[in-house]
């Protein structure tokens, strides 16, 4: 463990501070009842991170999401934690009927929309859909959907999910169809001591900044650990991948080591 990366997390954290500081200043000068409303300050410092790091954060992950995304993503989408909806430009059109992106930050919606439409997504063509609650609140989901979902996705979302053991669960067992798949990109909890020590130590700080993203997350086992999942194949098609993986060309000591998966719920 090399003492840099220990410290790798402090120049991002100067930048979210300097993208959200003077915004939320301002907002509180604005309307003073703000501090006492910690949520709505974190999603308004969030929404101005993202405004500005978010396409970065995209860059970074295109050639992963090119692999998981484009190829294997169809019928009804439904995006976690959407973002501003970059999840949209990997999406083929002629496989994907419906792109639900679920996105409890409604400062991001516009966004949303905006990125959306060129890719052929639109509400008016009933192509686009939003959700504003929480992606542990599966009940709505199920209820405003109308239905369970043939593609889950989830982007660097479950890092800020409440309860996240059952919350995966949840939303596997009763959002995804049977015969579905979970596509997930997320950075975890590194399995050695000497990593996670640091992973615990910034935590709450950055998640702060971050609405609430925790780098100490052992995402990939509690998804791995499902008993939902279709058994993976002895002999698969070339190129065709199921399981998880890790992000080519990563930093194996990465503070953000990343896990890539796909799922396939059994039927
Ligand atoms: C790091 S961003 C990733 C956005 C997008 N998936 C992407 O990759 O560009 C995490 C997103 O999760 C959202 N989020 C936070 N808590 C959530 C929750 N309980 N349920 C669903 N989304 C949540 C945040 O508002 C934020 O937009
Ligand atoms: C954790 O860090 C070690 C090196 O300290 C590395 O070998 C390993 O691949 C990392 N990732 C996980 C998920 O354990
Ligand atoms: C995953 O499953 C293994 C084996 O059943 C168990 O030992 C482990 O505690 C589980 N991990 C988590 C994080 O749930």
């Amino acid at each position: 463990m090399r003492f840099s990366i220990a410290f790798s997390v402090l120049e991002d954290l100067r930048l979210g501070f300097k993208a959200s500081f003077m915004p939320a200043i301002l907002a509180i000068l604005k309307s003073p009842l703000l501090l006492f409303r910690p949520s709505a300050l974190k999603r308004l410092m969030f929404f101005e991170v993202w405004k500005r790091y978010g396409g970065c954060a995209d860059q970074g992950g295109t050639e992963v999401k090119k692999g998981l995304i484009t190829p294997y993503a169809g019928g009804v989408v439904l995006d976690l934690g959407a973002g501003l909806g970059h999840t949209a430009r990997y999406l083929d059109l002629s496989k994907v009927t419906k792109y639900i992106a679920l996105e409890p930050n409604t400062l991001m919606h516009e966004g949303i929309r905006k990125e959306a439409a060129p890719y052929g997504f639109t509400e008016s063509s009933g192509t686009l859909q939003l959700l504003s609650c929480g992606a542990e609140d599966t009940e709505t989901i199920v209820s405003e959907i109308g239905g369970q979902v043939d593609t889950l996705i989830s982007i660097l979302m479950l890092c800020s999910v409440p309860n996240p053991k059952k919350t995966i669960e949840t939303l596997m067992d009763k959002v995804l169809k049977p015969g579905g798949q979970f596509l997930f990109y997320e950075h975890v909890a590194n399995r050695s001591w000497e990593v996670r020590v640091w992973q615990y130590l910034w935590t709450p700080i950055w998640a702060m900044f971050f609405d609430g993203c925790a780098l100490n997350r052992p995402t990939d086992v509690y998804i791995r650990n499902l008993t939902c999942w279709k058994a993976v194949p002895e002999v698969m098609a070339e190129g065709d991948r199921v399981g998880t993986w890790g992000k080519e060309g990563e930093d194996l000591d990465s503070l953000f080591f990343h896990q890539v998966g796909r799922f396939i719920k059994k039927d």
